[in-house]
């Protein structure tokens, strides 16, 4: 762990820290020196990211909890709190994509379930987290949105729905607890090659990565790039804000 690093002496929770972004996110701000509490509901894949991270001299933990279950989730944010001492920053990121479905045929636990993980999820995180974060006096919070938090997508209304609803969770929250030293803040990622782009073939991807103007598709880093600049003290006046990152899709 870098003793020097921006996030040295602070501690963080990532949800779905196990793949993708979260793996990604785990792994920067552990290289600048936070200590990191990664938060899946496969376990194993958290464990894999802790020890990266233990590999790499950090303080890391491997917690198993879905965030649709709020008891789970005060366990993680108890026991995060007690080994790692405290909690400063949180990432709320764990997510499920949805099947391309039209409204008129979307059946109603597709709906339930991609509104559980990507809204519920959020909401349950930070009821159990803020409590942790405000009791340091100062914390930041960044949640993930998604483009389609911003724009509509035909066959996507579930996932569409739960992602605007990140981004007016996330402005509300935000000033909820703006003077208490609380920033909340979401990302709205493009198309991103992880594992939550596997159910698309190659010609799906690549036409995924035409729809960007840089012409590919994100890689996780790049979120994680946004998340931790969101939780720095670089951006000490910014809150309640969603920050597109999506290679100028939205621009057009
Ligand atoms: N990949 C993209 O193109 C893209 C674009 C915009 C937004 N996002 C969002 O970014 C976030 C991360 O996505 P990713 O692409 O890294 O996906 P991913 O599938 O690689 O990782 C998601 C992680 O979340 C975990 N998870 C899923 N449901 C959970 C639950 N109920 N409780 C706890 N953990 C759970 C999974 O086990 C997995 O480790 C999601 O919120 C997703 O909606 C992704």
């Amino acid at each position: 762990m870098k003793p020097d690093g921006e996030f040295s002496e602070r501690v963080a929770m990532v949800t779905g820290g196990g793949s993708g972004i979260g793996a990604s996110t785990c792994e920067l701000l552990a290289r600048r020196g936070a200590a990191v509490a990664v938060v899946d509901f496969d376990y194993d894949s958290a464990q894999r990211v802790a020890n990266a991270l233990q590999g790499i001299g950090a303080h890391a933990l491997a917690l198993q909890a879905d965030v649709t279950d709020s008891d789970a989730m005060e366990r993680a944010v108890a026991i995060a709190t007690r080994v790692l001492g405290g909690l400063n920053m949180a990432v709320n990121n764990a997510g499920i994509p949805s099947p391309c479905v039209a409204v008129g045929e979307l059946d109603m636990d597709t709906w339930n379930r991609v509104l559980a993980v990507n809204l519920t999820g959020v909401f349950l995180s930070m009821r159990h987290q803020i409590p942790a974060l405000l009791a340091n006096g100062h914390g930041a919070i960044v949640n993930v949105s998604s483009l389609l938090g911003i724009n509509g997508m035909a066959g996507r209304s579930a996932y569409a729905a739960a992602k605007h609803g990140v981004v007016g969770l996330t402005k509300s929250a935000a000033l909820d607890y703006a003077g208490q030293g609380l920033r909340i803040n979401a990302v709205a990622p493009g198309y991103v090659d992880t594992p939550l782009l596997k159910g698309r073939n190659s010609a799906e991807r690549d036409a995924l990565a035409d729809q960007h103007p840089i012409g590919r598709l994100a890689q996780p880093e790049e979120i994680a790039e946004t998340i931790a600049f969101l939780l720095s003290r670089r951006t000490s006046f910014i809150t309640g804000q969603t920050y597109l990152v999506d290679g100028g899709f939205s621009a057009r």
